[in-house]
């Protein structure tokens, strides 16, 4: 098209059908004003019903579609002076951009609860709800908060708070290149992305690994010695793949640090008014740094006076802004629907301060050296189980007309069997539940049949004997096994149908690895089925609404 200024969005869905009518963006009646929403408005249908009753048309069924009849009420040639009264009657969330054709050059955003960050450009401006959207034509942003408003012109921006007050703020800089937001010679970002983790762990680790100390180097914590060593328990919260890093994360750090550990799903704890121990220390983990549920209960925890660190990709984003201290997982852009590398960075993170926290208390020097050595062989690793990519493809072609899965592990490869269930779900949507092997026989067991294949995750630790004696239970109902196993263990390579080898190594790790052929199978299967692997249907990249 051609033009100087404009906006889109890409909508998903909350109120009314995928359907062109609903689609942004919407407009005022004379069609003068247009306007694209990210948020939920929950008074909608009260102002819809007062707009109706002055003869206002509504042609959706959306929430956002009462914005422009209402900016459009308050209009009197100044599009922010309209916005500033308009916002004032809607409750819920926004990120909103709107423009007025007799106000060329000229974009306003408003924030509520739902981001927006503003890229300044040489001669051209933007405005996004993510950095990932402009990082191509700027790499210097401006974060909005909650009840800003920003006017935009060609070579200026202003913002004001709630108050009328002009808010200067500091631009900052984005380090992602614009490389690591193109696909390169891969055909998927998904893929990509998954081929990356050697490196994306790598950039976890770096800087960050104290060896003559045998301990790790974490700068952004804010948290003073006395403080740490005061932790008396660990609550993580997250969503979705970032809550399977969660659980890994609980897991070490009882483990290894002695430390009770909980993950929770932040869907959940928000509204369950949960109990905040004074000597407890909280984690948000999001690659977006802006889920809703995550960011909510975040601040809900806050409120109760604890102490949240995030662990974060995007920086900069509301949640690595609003928590106390933190974590920077360094991934790079995660353009793919699925987190692949993020998810084996959040695991470098919860690894390091495992590490950390375990050697203020407990933990040998000799004890953290081993677990260093061990960490920083982890790239490697990656990079080692990478090389089954065409041994996956060929079992994916094998099995991705089945229409369920189980995914079955223990101990620490128990989030690894939900995550590989989720992965399979979200792209190829096969169904696919992930189960504790030991909970198997309590239920699922029942879905055993030659046509619902079984994934296992088998380690050369303690509980290797015991997921052989579950993979023999399957074997004996006739459900194929695909086993994910340590390279050269013959009984699970024999007693599978199909098998795909990690590098051995120390079990401790093989979250990392294991992890690999699931992201590669998910990947494959949904390739054989036509998906649309980096934009599976139904689903957001950064889930901004409740
Ligand atoms: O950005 P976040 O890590 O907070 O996102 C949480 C989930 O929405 C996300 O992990 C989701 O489950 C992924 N699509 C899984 O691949």
């Amino acid at each position: 098209m051609d033009g100087s200024w404009g906006i889109g969005h890409t909508r998903w869905a909350t109120h009314g059908g995928v359907t062109k009518a609903n689609a942004h963006p919407h407009c005022s009646c004379d069609g003068k004003i247009a306007v694209v929403h990210n948020g939920i408005i929950e008074n909608h249908h009260a102002i819809r019903a007062m707009l109706e009753k002055m003869g206002c048309p509504f042609l959706s069924e959306t929430d956002t579609e009462v914005i422009p009849h209402l900016i459009s009420y308050y209009y009197k040639e100044d599009l922010v002076e309209a916005l500033k009264a308009a916002v004032v009657n809607l409750q819920g969330t926004y990120g909103i951009a709107c423009i007025h054709a007799d106000e060329p050059g000229r974009i306003v955003g408003a924030r509520n609860g739902s981001p927006l960050v503003v890229g300044v450009g040489a001669g051209e401006m933007f405005l996004a709800s993510d950095i990932t959207a402009m990082v191509a034509y700027t790499d210097k942003v401006v974060y909005l908060n909650d009840g800003e408003i920003v006017d935009i012109q060609e070579n200026h921006y202003s913002i004001i708070d709630r108050e009328e007050r002009t808010v200067d703020k500091k631009v900052a800089q984005i380090t992602w290149e614009l490389g690591s937001i193109e696909k390169g010679d891969y055909p998927c970002y998904m893929e990509k992305e998954i081929f990356e983790q050697p490196e994306s762990i790598a950039r976890a680790l770096s800087g960050r690994l104290d060896v003559e100390n045998a301990t790790a180097k974490l700068g952004g914590l804010n948290l003073g010695r006395g403080r740490l060593s005061d932790v008396g328990r660990v609550k993580i919260i997250a969503a979705g793949t970032s809550w399977h890093a969660g659980l890994v994360g609980s897991l070490l750090l009882e483990q290894f640090a002695r430390i009770p550990a909980q993950a929770e799903l932040a869907s959940e704890i928000r509204y369950r008014n949960p109990v905040v121990e004074k000597d407890s220390l909280w984690f948000t983990v999001s690659q977006s740094g802006e889920t809703a549920d995550s960011l909510y209960a975040m601040r809900e925890i806050q409120r109760k006076g604890a102490t949240v660190l995030g662990i974060c990709n995007v920086v900069g984003s509301t949640i690595a802004r609003e928590s106390d201290g933190g974590i920077y997982v360094h991934s790079g852009p995660e353009i793919a629907v699925a987190s692949t590398k993020a998810f084996t960075s959040q695991l470098a993170a919860f690894y390091l301060f495992t590490l950390f926290i375990a050697r203020m208390r407990h933990l040998s020097r000799e004890e953290g050296l081993s677990f260093l050595a061990s960490l920083q062989e982890v790239p490697a690793k990656v990079a080692q189980t990478l090389g089954q990519r065409d041994h996956v493809q060929e079992i994916a072609k094998k099995y991705h007309k089945a229409k369920d899965f189980l995914f079955l592990g223990r101990g620490n490869l128990y989030p690894i069997a939900l995550e590989g269930a989720l992965k399979l779900k979200e792209i190829s949507y096969i169904h696919a539940e992930g189960c504790s092997a030991g909970e198997m026989k309590h239920g699922p067991i029942a879905l055993v049949s030659p046509e619902v294949p079984s994934l296992f995750l088998v380690s050369d630790d303690f509980l290797r004997e015991k997921t052989i004696s579950n993979m023999r239970e399957i074997k004996a109902r006739g459900g194929p096994i695909i086993a994910v196993g340590v390279e050269g263990d013959k009984e699970v390579a024999v007693l599978a149908d199909d098998f795909i080898p990690v590098p051995k190594g120390d079990p401790r790790f093989y979250p990392f690895t294991m992890v690999i052929p699931l992201q590669l199978f998910a990947y494959f299967c949904a390739l054989e089925l036509g998906r649309d692997v980096d934009q599976p249907r139904n689903l957001a990249k950064s889930v901004t609404v409740e």
